[in-house]
Formats: structure tokens, C-alpha cells, sequence
């Protein structure tokens, strides 16, 4: 790995070490090897910005860090002293700025740059698929939500704050992960995501065949 890209590593996997929300290092590498796939057939998006703002997506996301703002002033500093052009720390902090699920909601009007069309992709196909059905479950553990429970409803989110309360394990699947195949920006990722979400849902047939029927 070239040094700048080294120290960006460093940076992400220090700063994701104690998240056990399913946003650890472990999902960044798994975006990295996304965007890295993507990047095959993108080759008009720069691979440089598309890769570091994929070691940084998380870096600065109100689930992982107390305060977003400090978070992104660390980040903006310690580009600038790797001594990147002033074009690649713009693109780079204007893809974290705008990619997540979460913004969307409050934020419609986003513009994506391809290399952040990229990260988005590969950060929403990391979502699904058996990767994605782990990471809900222990998400869902965390936040202590049930499993399931037939008697909630499934939210149809219109707020940032909304999405975070969340609801059940199973409600996630209807409320967020189902959607995503069909908000991909690149023909690959939607390929993928479409047989994740196949997959996905084969495993919640399986689900509810083993859910008890219940007595009315
Ligand atoms: P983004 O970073 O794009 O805003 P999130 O970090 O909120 O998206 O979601 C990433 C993953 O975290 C989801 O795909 C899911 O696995 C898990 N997750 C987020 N919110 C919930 C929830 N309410 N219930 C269960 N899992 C969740
Ligand atoms: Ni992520």
C-alpha cells in the first residue's frame, strides 16, 4: 500500500476500533473491497478520493463519534498534513458530508460526486445479504430492540431521528434494507445488491415458517 493510503488506514482503524454496533474495521475493509470491485468498471471515477473516503466514511458519523463536528475538524486536519491537494481533501470530506442513509432523509437534495456514488454503493451493499442479516441482529442487540414482535409496526421513516429509534430486528428489513437494492447509482452494485436481497429474502421466508403462528 502507498504511503498516504497507509497512514489513511492507520487513521480509519484506530477510529473504528471500539465500535460494536457493526460499524467497526471489519465493515470498513468490506467497503473497501466493494469500492475496489466497483472501481473495475468505473474507471473514470479517481481511485485515490474513492478509496480514502472509503476507510473515512465512518470516521465522522454521529453513530460512532460524540461530536460530529470535532470529528470532522480532526479529519480535516490530518488530510492536510498528508499533504493531499486541496481538490482531493474537498472531494474526500464532501462524500462523508452527503453519502449516509441517515442524511438522505433529512438532506433530499443530495449531489453525489461518482467517487461518492461508489462509496454509497458499496457502503449500502455491505448492508445486505448474510453479512447484512448479522449486522441488523446485532445492531438490533445493542440498541436492545426484540427480534421480533408482530404487534409493531414497521416505521416508514421521514426523519433522521425517527430512523435511529427503530423499532424490531425484523421490522429493519421492511423499513430500510429491502429498499436498498433499488437506490443503487451503479449497475453493478445493483446486480449484487439484487442477489443479496434475494437472498435476504429467502432467509426471512425461512423466519417466519419457524415463527410460532399466534393463537387469536
Ligand atoms: P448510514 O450509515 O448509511 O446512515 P446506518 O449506519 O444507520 O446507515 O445503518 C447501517 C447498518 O446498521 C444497517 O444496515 C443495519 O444493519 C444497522 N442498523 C441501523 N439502524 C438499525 C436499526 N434501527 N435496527 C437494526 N439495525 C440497524
Ligand atoms: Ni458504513
Amino acid at each position: 500500500m502507498e504511503n498516504k493510503m497507509r497512514a489513511i488506514y492507520d487513521y480509519a482503524k484506530e477510529k473504528m476500533a471500539q465500535d460494536f454496533s457493526g460499524h467497526g474495521f471489519d465493515h470498513i475493509l468490506r467497503v473497501v473491497a466493494n469500492v475496489e470491485r466497483l472501481l473495475e468498471t468505473e474507471t473514470q471515477a479517481d481511485a485515490f478520493v474513492t478509496k480514502a473516503a472509503a476507510y473515512l466514511h465512518d470516521t465522522v458519523d454521529d453513530k460512532v463519534v460524540a461530536d460530529e463536528q470535532a470529528a470532522y475538524l480532526e479529519l480535516h486536519n490530518f488530510l492536510i498534513s498528508l499533504q493531499l491537494s486541496e481538490s482531493q481533501v474537498t472531494a474526500i470530506l464532501d462524500i462523508l458530508h452527503n453519502m449516509s442513509f441517515s442524511k438522505s432523509l433529512d438532506k433530499k437534495e443530495i449531489r453525489l460526486s461518482l467517487e461518492g456514488q461508489l462509496v454509497q454503493d458499496a457502503d449500502r451493499l455491505d448492508a445486505l445479504g448474510a453479512v447484512g442479516i448479522l449486522r441488523t441482529a446485532y445492531f438490533g442487540g445493542k440498541k436492545g430492540h426484540p427480534i421480533y414482535d408482530p404487534e409493531i409496526q414497521s416505521i416508514d421513516y421521514q426523519s433522521k431521528s425517527d430512523y435511529r429509534k427503530g423499532s424490531t430486528v425484523i421490522n429493519h428489513f421492511y423499513e430500510k434494507l429491502l429498499l436498498l437494492a433499488a437506490t443503487m447509482n451503479t449497475e453493478a452494485a445493483k446486480i449484487e445488491g439484487q442477489r443479496r436481497t434475494e437472498f435476504m429474502e429467502n432467509f426471512l421466508k425461512e423466519f417466519f415458517y419457524e415463527w410460532p403462528k399466534s393463537e387469536k
